[in-house]
């Protein structure tokens, strides 16, 4: 339970491992500009920290930090309203972060299952960073005591760690300072795949770019990575339960149903009994046509990369206003002179 003493805060983060594609936005960004409103505070985040847990190319990391930026406020981030940042803006994260990793313990750590997935039999040569990730995750969110967090599925064993880390300390000082957060998973965000695997999450960073849709990329690509898209020889079904064990045809209703702002019931009710022949061209036009102004957007911003950084520079600074004290009482709580 999150104790009523605690505002309505959301914090929420994507990591600049590449470019920003359509699985963030639907993903992620279109859920966080929702929730901006009366009912929230909202604080969003580049956490640059995160990505340099596996190697990026210096140069292309400041791009790609710039780009996500770019992209939030090209979708409706409202930088007057929400604090918008990157992380590395913000030392009280590295700091609270070293608290937490000597909260969480090793067994906790050795649960979570995206570093098994991601080290996989590597294990041994992985970032000592990469098996830490979650209590630095853990400290991006209880560092601006924030009460919920929305993330894909995949996040949600990380805030459930959050809750842990926040309970531990709480009750190894005595004091109910750090909130019990909320994952919020419900709600239009949505897990979108990987355009060649469907099992898979579309992601910045795989292989190859026929996988994903880019914010960046233009029309003709779009058309064509649609088009290439995997399917199946079935067309599409009269209703949901047809798409089941069918990833890759329930993702391409998925994106347009998201996009479309529809469920994916109202979809096959249009397009039950289509073959993808039609669907795919269908899709390519809805993509095109709501990505368009978001890319175009991102395109002006992008070309002023030292407005991006004033825009960062003054969110940092908000984000440090609510960080910096918070800070300092985990310090006096723990007994850190300073
Ligand atoms: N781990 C998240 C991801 O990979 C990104 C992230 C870092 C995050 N810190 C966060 C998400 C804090 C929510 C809250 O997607």
């Amino acid at each position: 339970m999150t104790s009523p003493s605690f505002a309505p805060r959301v914090f929420s983060g994507i990591k600049p491992s590449g470019g920003l594609t359509l699985g963030n936005y639907l993903g992620a960004i279109k859920r966080w500009v929702g929730m901006q409103g009366p009912d929230f505070e909202t604080i969003y985040c580049v956490v640059d920290l995160h990505a340099i847990t596996v190697w990026q190319d210096p140069a292309e990391l400041a791009a790609a930090t710039r780009e996500v930026a770019a992209g939030m406020l090209a979708s409706g981030i409202d930088p007057e309203h929400s604090i918008l940042f990157n992380q590395a803006a913000v030392p009280e994260h590295v700091q609270l972060g070293w608290i937490f990793n000597c909260v969480a313990r090793v067994g906790w750590m050795n649960r979570m299952t995206q570093f098994k997935d991601k080290a996989g039999d590597n294990a041994e040569a992985v970032s000592l960073g990469l098996y830490a990730y979650p209590a630095l995750m853990a400290a991006d969110i209880l560092l601006y005591h924030a009460t919920h967090v929305p993330v894909g599925e995949d996040q949600k064993q990380h805030v459930e760690l959050t809750r842990d880390i926040a309970q531990k300390f709480n009750h190894d000082f005595g004091r109910e300072f750090f909130p019990l957060t909320e994952p919020v998973t419900e709600g239009p965000g949505m897990r979108i795949m990987n355009l060649r695997d469907g099992t898979k999450k579309m992601s910045k960073s795989g292989e190859s770019d026929m996988e994903r849709i880019n914010m960046l990329d233009d029309a003709d690509t779009i058309a064509k990575k649609f088009k290439k898209a995997k399917t199946d020889p079935e067309g599409l079904p009269e209703d949901v339960a047809g798409l089941k064990a069918r990833p890759e045809a329930k993702n391409l209703v998925d994106i347009y149903a998201a996009l479309s702002d529809q469920s994916a019931e109202a979809v096959l009710a249009e397009f039950g009994g289509a073959g993808w022949g039609r669907f795919k061209p269908a899709l390519a036009d809805l993509a095109v046509d709501k990505l368009a102004p978001i890319s175009s957007e991102m395109r002006r911003l992008m070309a002023d990369p030292a407005e991006i950084d004033r825009l960062l520079a003054r969110g940092a600074e908000r984000a440090r206003g609510i960080a910096a004290p918070i800070l300092k009482e985990t310090y006096e709580i723990v007994g850190l002179v300073s």
